[in-house]
């Protein structure tokens, strides 16, 4: 058995021989084991001691097992109780069961079953206490800057509740604009490690020639201009975290390196051959699809698999809808606050509109329309003429989507046609921008120069 402290079990039969057999095989297993001659003395105990299984006989003198099932139960639910029974009283043990047991077993015991039901009880305790240390986590969860409570959101928390205590790599994925920054943020401000620096490097924004100095940091004179030596952003979040954002555009050579670095552990400065330790927790982030990448031979399957060792998705805002009303109060409340405007909020059609459209640009998106809208204001409530064409255009009037493009057509250019053809299947596709493009029938490359021109392009991606 590989339990570290071994589970205590109590064994409740009147019969000495058959009470003496089952703890001696018990404690073979490797559980501590405790003996009770009935069931009076088995509740006395389970409420004198912590208890974690209870192994009980049906049928003993002073309070049967259905009784002191019942009354351990009402003490507490928590301790699993297996009842054993003669098979001609199996109707009792269903009332043990009732009662609150666990599971029963027929006399004479299977031992096999025993063991596996046994086994199954702690497993069955051990998930629940699980289950409620995350809630607790959760509760705990301090994440001011994240709105939105829907159920794709909960998951993400309980998912940031459960890897932020850890030291685990993360590697967080999802589309443009829906939160990645946050999630990483979120997660180093819940760790052990929030009094120390979070040093965010986003791998697109740095000239490739920069980036080993920029990580790692470089020696005076190491090349020209290096005047003086540099600490690399590895060094700055030494005993922190590292948000290494848009790693998909981290250049092969550098990801080879990157990859000797998080094996060891120690960095070595551009001009040097000394090794520095360093204690850093890395959190990666990318718009791309990382599997893809690999299999396009884009990025180094040996780094995804270091740096995947959890991963955690940013759902689209499409997938979310419910998050949009909660989302679009929140950015008209900051908007008006800084813009000095006394919005008081949206007209239920223009919701309405919100709510039906695409987001391809996601959670930035919904915040650019929001300012726009407050910007544009003149009453009291955001209308639909504030909304942008974009969304009044793709949602359409009555039915919306492509079911009203015949209906709208002779008011549409061509290329509103296509721009809502192209939004309608990356919708249906869930943002898949290669399934897409097959389905049009037009290159990936050709999908994503429409995309730019829409303004709706990962920046990134090309
Ligand atoms: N759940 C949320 N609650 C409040 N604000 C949000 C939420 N999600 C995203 N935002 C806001 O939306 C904007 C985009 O978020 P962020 O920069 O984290 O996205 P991203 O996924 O990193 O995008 P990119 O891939 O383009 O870098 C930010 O201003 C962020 O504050
Ligand atoms: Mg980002």
């Amino acid at each position: 058995m590989a339990r570290k402290v071994s589970a205590l079990v109590l064994v409740a039969d009147d019969d000495a021989a058959h009470r003496l057999m089952l703890a001696t095989l018990l404690e073979e297993w490797g559980y501590r084991v405790r003996e009770a001659d009935d069931g009076l003395k088995a509740l006395e105990f389970v409420r004198e001691t912590p208890v974690d299984l209870l192994v009980m006989d049906m049928r003993m003198p002073r309070m049967d097992g259905i009784e002191s099932t019942r009354l351990i139960h009402q003490h507490n639910p928590a301790i699993p109780i297996i009842v054993l029974t003669a098979y001609s009283s199996i109707p009792s043990a269903v009332e043990a069961l009732k009662s609150g047991a666990f599971d029963y077993l027929t006399k004479p015991v299977d031992f096999d079953a025993l063991k596996l039901v046994i086994e199954r009880a702690l497993e069955h305790t051990r998930l629940k206490e699980e289950n409620s240390a995350l809630r607790q986590q959760i509760a705990r969860l301090h994440t001011p800057e994240i709105v939105g409570g829907g159920g794709a959101m909960k998951r993400l928390l309980e998912m940031i509740a459960l890897v932020a205590p850890s030291d685990a790599t993360v590697l967080i994925t999802g589309e443009s604009g829906t939160g990645k920054g946050l999630i990483a943020r979120a997660i180093h401000a819940n760790s052990p490690r929030s009094g120390k620096s979070l040093v965010e490097v986003n791998c697109a924004a740095i000239p490739e020639t920069l980036i080993e100095s920029e990580l790692f940091g470089h020696e005076k004179g190491a090349f020209t201009g290096a005047d003086r030596q540099r600490q690399g952003r590895f060094s700055q979040a030494d005993g922190g975290t590292l948000f290494l954002d848009e790693i998909g555009e981290l250049p092969l050579p550098l990801q080879a390196k990157l990859l000797r670095v998080l094996q060891d552990g120690e960095i070595q400065r551009v001009g040097s051959d000394a090794s520095l330790s360093v204690d850093v927790r890395i959190v990666a982030a990318t718009n791309r699809n990382p599997e893809q990448m690999v299999a396009d031979g884009k990025f180094r399957q040996d780094l995804f698999y270091r740096l995947n060792v959890v991963t955690v998705e940013a759902p689209p805002l499409r997938a979310r809808p419910e998050d949009i009303p909660a989302l679009a109060q929140h950015f008209l409340k900051h908007f008006a606050k800084k813009n000095r405007r006394s919005v008081k909020g949206i007209t239920p059609q223009a919701m309405d509109l919100l709510l039906k459209y695409s987001w391809p640009g996601n959670v930035r998106e919904l915040e650019n329309v929001m300012e726009r809208s407050v910007i544009l204001n003149q009453g009291d409530y955001v209308t639909v003429e504030e909304l942008p064409l974009v969304i009044r255009k793709e949602v359409g009037g009555a039915g919306g989507e492509c079911a009203g493009l015949e209906a709208s057509g002779s008011e549409m250019t061509l290329e509103d046609v296509e721009r809502q053809v192209i939004l309608k299947s990356l919708r249906e596709t869930a943002g898949n921008k290669s399934e897409t493009a097959r389905r049009l029938g037009i290159t990936r490359r050709t999908l994503q120069l429409k995309l730019k021109k829409y303004g709706q392009a990962d920046p990134n991606d090309s």
